[in-house]
């Protein structure tokens, strides 16, 4: 999969822009369009600082085996096959299309429980907990083993995630499988530029709040915990707003993303900013105001999240959020939107889920070494 460092610098490797702002600097997070190949090998797996992809599968299986050792297997397996971009398939045509393929996998709250080690299970490794607005059904809820598949290419996607599920067929079931897409336009459905706020990977916080580090067990060190929502969209109650009234919800102006106390996407929130008839710029139930850092104890997350769209059964946010701990990020962050926020208004979350994405892991080794070999 190589590709030329001119062509991958003509596509913009550098995506995002930077612009200093208070000694700070804050980045805008967009999406790649080069077809670099993100490494497979390394301290932490692809596919979480990997600029979202086009298409993305997420799949949450169940064990059917008690057995460690049958687990690991597949975990060797999946490693190989992934490292190996799939050339021992019948379909290793398909993927030397250069398409950013990255498989990215993880543990849930039932795992180490079901294999007989659940010494090894760490505090933050739990079911969330309920939220008052939440509407959650079965079929989109829980899981044991997670398993998220990008791509630029759908096809590719589908065809790598159809290849790892069969993979594992002999000690699971699918419990659940959920398709998102995502716009270089960065937009959701809701027509709101989307993850503005988020770090850059190469912001010096990034690794504070993605990567879990020594408040959690070594096995889990440069892993990090993805909290997986299904946020269903009422859009035709939402589109019926007028773009004012669909600002105010926010808090951002939806032409380019700005804060409405500023002019540029970039510019910083300011949640202290006042109208000359003394009413708050940024309103007090906006969901800029809500989830913002300032208002939860410093606590931040890493938004990497998707559309889907089932038709006719609805459309709305395959909402993923990535920390070092969810009790320090996601948990607290959703129990104050889940009071105040107005977004509610047009929102449900259908899905729930939380699981412990593994550290990755080098050549001859593989992802959850660290649990199995401990
Ligand atoms: C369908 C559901 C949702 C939609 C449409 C949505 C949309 C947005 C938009 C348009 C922004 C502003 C641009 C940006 O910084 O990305 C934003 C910011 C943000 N959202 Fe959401 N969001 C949703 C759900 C959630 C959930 C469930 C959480 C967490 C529990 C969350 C946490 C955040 C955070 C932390 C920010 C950045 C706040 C800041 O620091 O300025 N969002 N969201």
């Amino acid at each position: 999969m190589s590709v030329s460092r001119r062509a991958v610098l003509a596509g913009g490797v550098l995506a995002g822009t930077a612009a200093a702002v208070g000694g700070g600097l804050i980045y805008t997070q967009q999406r790649d369009d080069t077809t670099e190949q993100p490494e497979f090998y390394g301290v932490h797996q692809a596919g979480i600082a990997t600029p979202a992809q086009a298409r993305v599968e997420v799949v949450a299986l169940d064990l059917t085996t008690g057995k460690p050792g049958e687990v690991r297997e597949v975990f060797q397996q999946w490693t190989a096959m992934v490292s190996g971009m799939f050339t021992q398939t019948a379909d290793a045509d398909l993927f030397a299309t250069p398409a950013r393929l990255t498989a990215t996998w993880g543990i849930g709250p039932g795992f180490l429980p079901a294999l007989g080690m659940k010494a090894m299970q760490p505090d933050g490794l739990a079911d969330l907990p309920a939220f008052s607005k939440d509407q959650l059904e079965k079929r989109w809820t829980g899981g044991e083993v997670f398993l998220q598949v990008g791509a630029d290419d759908a096809v590719i996607a589908a065809t790598a995630a159809r290849h790892l599920v069969a993979a594992a067929a002999d000690v699971t079931t699918v419990r659940w499988w959920q398709r998102g897409f995502s716009s270089p336009t960065r937009r959701n459905l809701m027509g709101q530029v989307d993850g503005t706020a988020n770090l850059a990977a190469a912001d010096p916080l990034f690794d504070e709040v993605v990567w879990s580090a020594d408040t959690q067990p070594e096995w889990l060190r440069g892993g990090s915990y993805v909290a997986v929502r299904r946020i269903r969209m009422d859009l035709d109650a939402w589109n019926a707003q007028s773009v004012e009234t669909q600002e105010a919800v926010i808090g951002r102006f939806k032409d380019n993303g700005a804060p409405l106390n500023g002019t540029e996407e970039t510019d910083p929130v300011d949640l202290s900013a006042q109208t000359a008839d003394r009413e708050l710029v940024i309103p007090s139930t906006s969901h800029v105001r809500l989830s913002h850092p300032d208002n939860n104890r410093g606590a931040r997350i890493q938004r990497r999240s998707f559309s889907y769209d089932d038709g006719a059964d609805g459309a709305g946010l395959l909402f993923m959020a990535w920390q070092a701990d969810p009790r320090t990020g996601f948990i607290p962050i959703q129990a104050r939107l889940d009071v105040g926020d107005s977004l509610n208004a047009f929102t449900v979350a259908q899905g729930s889920a939380l699981f412990a994405c593994l550290p990755g892991c080098q050549p001859g080794g593989y992802v959850g070494e660290t649990v199995f070999e401990a």
